[in-house]
């Protein structure tokens, strides 16, 4: 038997092999406050609690498969996105921090109480079901090509108590329909297949492709589609969100302009890298 001390320095040291010494502490961190269901404090404040055999093995087990490349919230099966608890699994992509400032960019342009909002392409379902849990009267649907993450998005409405409409559908061959949408949202597949070397190794093996990359040849394919279907999917005004590239922002604000959408926006990351555009259709 080991203490959560011991453990925890062991994890850390395996760890290291592979992250770097933050990120090997803040992932040792994570899997021990899952684990024990204990918050940071708990798990400073019991550091010589002893861990059961049961304990350890799943810990071990865990530490296997870190070691392998897994990203840990997919060892895990969860991780937080705007303060809310997500499943995740193969068939979805693991939130990324950008796409809390693209909600939290919507939430700040303060839609109306009664309007209706569709998430293009919404994987574990993070931005319909961040968007509901804070604006409970707007009506919010979601589409995805993929039934595995539309699974796993059902689940998280479910768990996270907010009613969201689902639609399994192929945007690039969905017919337009009626105007009924107040603001659509995407963070497509945007990552052209030649860039596939300088992504991270663990993004590559674990990550779905399906989520990720286009052709070289057609880069902005999906901002393309989903501006066209927006046309005639919103009301007017209305409003369209896309999470970006950053390589491609001028070029999707000119494609925006040409196709007739006014004001459009771009806002930056933490990083101060173009990340997301906003426009209106008048
Ligand atoms: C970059 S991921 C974004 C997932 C989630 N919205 C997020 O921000 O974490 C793109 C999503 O688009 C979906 N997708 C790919 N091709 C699609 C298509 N033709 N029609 C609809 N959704 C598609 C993928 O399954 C994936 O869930």
């Amino acid at each position: 038997m080991h203490s959560i001390k011991s453990i925890s320095t062991f994890y850390k040291g395996e760890l290291a092999s592979i992250y770097s010494s933050n990120e090997a502490k803040s992932i040792t961190n994570l899997v021990l406050m899952h684990v024990l269901n204990y918050d940071k404090a708990q798990l400073i404040l019991n550091e010589k609690e002893e861990l059961g055999n049961d304990t350890e093995k799943t810990l071990i087990d865990y530490l296997d498969q870190l070691k392998g490349g897994k990203p840990v919230q997919y060892v895990l099966g969860s991780t937080e996105f705007f303060g809310l608890n997500f499943k995740v699994n193969a068939s979805v992509l693991i939130p990324r921090l950008e796409t809390e400032l693209l909600v939290q960019w919507i939430l700040d342009d303060d839609p109306k109480a009664n309007s209706s909002i569709l998430d293009i392409g919404t994987g574990s379902g993070i931005i319909p079901i961040s968007f509901k849990h804070s604006l409970p009267s707007v009506s919010v649907s979601a589409m995805d090509i993929s039934e595995g993450a539309l699974e796993v998005a059902k689940e998280n409405a479910r768990i996270n108590k907010v009613d969201v409409e689902f639609l399994l559908n192929d945007i690039l061959e969905d017919k337009a329909i009626d105007s009924k949408y107040d603001v659509i949202v995407s963070n497509p597949p945007y990552v052209p297949i030649k860039d596939k070397e300088s992504l991270h190794k663990n993004v590559k093996a674990f990550e779905p492709h399906l989520a990720l990359f286009v052709p070289n040849e057609d880069a902005l394919l999906f901002y393309n589609r989903i501006s066209d279907y927006a046309m005639q999917a919103l009301q007017r005004p209305g409003f369209l969100y896309f999470e970006i590239y950053e390589d491609y922002a001028n070029q999707i604000a000119e494609m925006l302009g040409q196709k007739g959408f006014q004001e459009i926006e771009i806002k930056k990351d933490l990083a101060d890298k173009d990340r997301m555009i906003r426009a209106k259709l008048v």
